[in-house]
């Protein structure tokens, strides 16, 4: 049987519901459907996510994107939270993440997300480098991945940019390296928040990189 095949047969949807600053998000995973690591809510996403309704943040009028956004729950909130957000992953996830914000943004403000593939390394050329925030949880727990990870949010960055980055420090291979040794080079980064091993960092790119560099 071909993945194809099997794919129709055993994929199902399964959902669950999250409240986040006064929004009842639901949350659609495609099991079976070869997603991999984009077929689950990741603790770091929804760290992520509490931070944001804890600190009462208002996206409202910022230009936003979004790296591995696997179900799209960050995105979809800095949405309902008023920003102006690109959702990204690899082509594979995007069925899932637009599935999620048809369920989960009203049409009013529907015109405020977009959902488009963004492989890194590969693709972010194509995207701008004006962006307000960058949001990226749980993306970090693959060393090899690690360059074009930094390559990507490099180019997407600019001297006014904020990163909020949300990784699990302990169950993920290489993020401690990531973080405390890789990242430091490159940006300014302050741990702001700690939930269980989930640490949240903000991230500037530094001054002496903003004019560009070659990485
Ligand atoms: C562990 S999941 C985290 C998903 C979500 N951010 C969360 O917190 O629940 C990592 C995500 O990064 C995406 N990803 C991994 N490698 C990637 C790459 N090279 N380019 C783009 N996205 C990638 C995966 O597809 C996946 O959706």
């Amino acid at each position: 049987m071909s993945h194809a095949e099997d794919n129709s047969l055993s994929f199902h949807k399964e959902e669950q519901q999250i409240e986040f600053s006064g929004h009842l998000l639901k949350i659609t995973t495609f099991k079976g459907a070869y997603l991999g690591v984009s077929a689950f809510v990741w603790e770091p996403g929804l760290v992520l996510c509490r931070y944001f309704e804890n600190e009462k943040i208002n996206f409202t009028g910022k230009k936003m994107i979004e790296l591995g956004s696997g179900t799209g729950i960050v995105g979809i909130l800095a949405v309902l939270l008023g920003g102006d957000v690109t959702l990204t992953d690899r082509p594979c996830v995007l069925e899932q993440i637009e599935y999620n914000v048809s369920a989960n943004i009203p049409l009013r403000c529907r015109h405020r997300s977009k959902v488009s593939a963004l492989a890194w390394g590969t693709d972010q050329d194509t995207y701008p480098s004006d962006f307000d925030f960058i949001l990226a949880s749980d993306v970090v727990y693959s060393p090899t991945q690690f360059p074009d990870l930094l390559r990507t949010l490099l180019h997407l960055c600019n001297e006014k940019t904020t990163i909020y980055m949300c990784s699990n420090m302990v169950a993920r291979e290489g993020a401690i390296n990531f973080h405390q040794e890789l990242l430091p080079e490159l940006f300014n980064s302050e741990l702001i928040h700690t939930y269980r091993s989930n640490c949240i960092y903000k991230m500037t790119k530094k001054q002496t990189l903003a004019r560009g560099i070659s990485f």
